[in-house]
């Protein structure tokens, strides 16, 4: 997608560096950072330089790719492989991207590893690219029918950022959105602040702006009070991990906001590529929620009247804070899954008929 009007992916590869766009520099600086080592991986995992399931997969798949580079040993190799599995907790999307690349690399010794690895690296982003559009065309059907009906803006809530910025292009969310506008239907974006790290306003806003999608940023709280008021038609959010049952766990708030849908009738979707179901864990309450630093919380960084970035503490600083970062939406609350295989119930039934 577009950053003033130029065509980027979150991440490539190109003589032996990875490159990222750093997400902790936006919206204020567009800062295009390398990625040389194994340990360059792990850390842009970690800091959230690279964030959103998909992505963090990709990075993680490149990781291995930067490790084969630094040192062509299976020991080393799958250190590495574990220190990026670990780097965050709870998208399952790292452990899938780092199952399906050792699966192709750890019986290979020879120098073709590299090759083999980069291909594998680079196969994952392309099918991430393909599966987000074909998320994208089939969710468009549903924004359709809603336009068709209303014959006016579809008004679309979203948490967090589950854009292109999250996946390596059109996102899981957006994608729908994006394939919309493209049609000439027009639609207007809610975007959740998503506290503390405001993704939907440092970045899903952002995103849309750069593609010229009408959006207006909400404080977290703020989507119950529009649902009430019939200015919400419907919502689509992301997920870090889909259980077999249908289960989604997304970032922090995404419970709150499908509660709020339920109750006002608001059809609540939510976007994802195969890659983000994890077929083993049953019970939700096994999913391990990333607890972050409360730093996070705590302090803010924005722009000084001079437009120079500054963090501030906001809180007391006796004050005690907590900040985990994802929680789950139980499948009751979810109207629909809108895959790469096309829109079904979430649940163990219609999960197995489409992926299995
Ligand atoms: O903590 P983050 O920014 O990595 O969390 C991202 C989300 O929760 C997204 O909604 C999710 O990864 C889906 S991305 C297509």
């Amino acid at each position: 997608m577009k950053i003033e009007g130029k065509e980027y992916r979150t991440i490539w590869f190109e003589n032996n560096i990875v490159k990222i766009i750093d997400q902790t520099k936006l919206p204020h600086q567009f800062i295009i950072k390398d990625l040389k080592s194994a340990k360059d991986a792990i850390n842009a995992i970690k800091v959230m330089e690279v964030r959103g399931a998909p992505l963090i997969g990709a990075t993680a798949a490149y990781g291995l790719v930067l490790s084969i580079i630094e040192k062509n040993d299976q020991s080393f190799l799958k250190k590495t492989a574990e220190d990026l599995i670990n780097s965050r907790p709870t998208a399952i999307n790292l452990k899938w991207a780092i199952d399906r690349m050792m699966n192709k690399l750890s019986s290979v010794n020879d120098n073709k590893i590299l090759e083999i690895a980069l291909n594998e690296a680079k196969e994952i982003c392309e099918e991430d690219v393909k599966f987000c559009e074909s998320i994208g065309l089939n969710g468009l059907k549903i924004i359709e029918k809603i336009y068709n009906k209303k014959k006016d803006t579809v008004n679309i809530l979203t948490h967090c950022n589950a854009g292109w910025l999250a996946t390596i292009n059109w996102g899981t969310a957006t994608s729908p959105i994006y394939h919309a506008h493209k049609k000439g239907i027009p639609v207007h974006v809610w975007a959740d602040e998503t506290r503390p790290r405001n993704q939907g306003a440092n970045l899903t806003s952002y995103e849309l702006n750069e593609e010229k999608i009408p959006n207006t940023i909400i404080a977290d709280n703020t989507g119950g009070i529009l649902m009430q008021r019939g200015e919400v038609d419907l919502c689509i959010v992301g997920t870090d991990r889909t259980l077999a049952n249908g289960d989604v766990c997304n970032k922090i708030g995404t419970y709150l906001k499908a509660l709020a849908a339920h109750d006002n009738n608001v059809p609540f979707y939510v976007a994802l590529p195969s890659s983000t179901i994890d077929w083993n864990i049953k019970n939700f309450k096994d999913i391990p929620i990333e607890e972050r630093n409360s730093k996070e919380l705590s302090h803010i960084e924005g722009l000084d009247d001079k437009g120079k970035i500054k963090k501030v503490q906001i809180y007391p600083t006796k004050s005690k804070a907590m900040n985990l970062a994802f929680d789950v939406t139980p499948a009751k609350y979810v109207t629909g899954l809108i895959t790469e295989k096309g829109v079904c119930e979430a649940s163990n039934d219609a999960l197995q008929k489409m992926f299995k």
